[in-house]
C-alpha cells in the first residue's frame, strides 16, 4: 500500500476481535520498531510482549485503555541506554525513540491489517510496579494490537479531524 494511504487508512481501533496474532505477524511488527531510528543509534527501547492471561490482567486492571486487545506491546524507555544531552542538564531521548519505535510497530501492524491503538492512559509508577520494572525502566505508552472486531469503526470526531497545514505549519 502507498504510505500516504496507509497512514491515511489508520485509525485507532478500541473494539478488537479475540482471535490471536500469529507468532509471525507479531515478529513483523517487532522488527519494524527494532528498524526504527534513535538517538546515536542507542535504541533505549524495551517492549514487554503482554499476552499470557496473568499479564493481560494486571495490565487491564490498570487501565480501561486496554479494549482487551489479545496482545498489549508495554513500551518502555531504558534511560540508563537512551542518549542523555551533555547541553541539557536532565533532557534525554528516551521517549522520542520509544515513540518512533512504537509509531513503526503501529503501521506495520495496520499493513498486516492488525489494528492498534496508542495509549497513555495509565500511571506510568502503578505500571512499572505491578510488573516489577527495574527503576531504570521507563514506561511511555502501551500499544493494544489485534484483529479489529467486525463492528469496529474509527472515532470519526477524532479521525476525521485534522488541523489544516496552514495551522500547524509555517514557513520562515
Ligand atoms: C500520545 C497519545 C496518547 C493516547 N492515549 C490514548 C488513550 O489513553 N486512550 C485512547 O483510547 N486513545 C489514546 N490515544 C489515541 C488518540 O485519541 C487518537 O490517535 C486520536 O484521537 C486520532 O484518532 P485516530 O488515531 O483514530 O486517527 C492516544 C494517542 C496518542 C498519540
Amino acid at each position: 500500500m502507498n504510505f500516504l494511504q496507509l497512514a491515511a487508512d489508520r485509525y485507532s481501533v478500541r473494539s478488537f476481535s479475540p482471535k490471536a496474532i500469529p507468532r509471525e505477524e507479531l515478529e513483523k511488527i517487532l522488527r519494524a520498531g527494532q528498524l526504527a531510528p534513535t538517538a546515536v543509534n542507542y535504541q533505549p527501547q524495551k517492549i514487554y510482549v503482554l499476552q499470557s492471561r496473568e499479564a493481560l490482567a494486571t495490565i487491564r486492571a490498570l487501565t480501561r485503555f486496554t479494549y482487551d486487545a489479545p496482545v498489549v506491546l508495554l513500551c518502555c524507555a531504558d534511560l540508563s541506554k537512551a542518549w542523555h544531552s551533555p547541553a541539557e542538564p536532565g533532557y534525554n531521548t528516551g521517549e522520542m525513540d520509544v515513540s518512533i519505535v512504537c509509531t513503526q510497530m503501529m503501521l506495520e501492524a495496520w499493513e498486516l491489517g492488525i489494528g492498534s491503538v496508542w495509549v497513555r492512559g495509565f500511571d506510568a509508577r502503578e505500571v512499572a510496579k505491578a510488573f516489577a520494572l527495574p527503576e531504570q525502566i521507563r514506561p511511555i505508552c502501551l500499544l493494544p494490537i489485534g484483529y479489529p472486531s467486525q463492528d469496529s469503526v474509527p472515532y470519526a470526531r477524532w479521525h476525521n479531524s485534522r488541523r489544516p497545514l496552514s495551522e500547524t505549519v509555517e514557513e520562515r
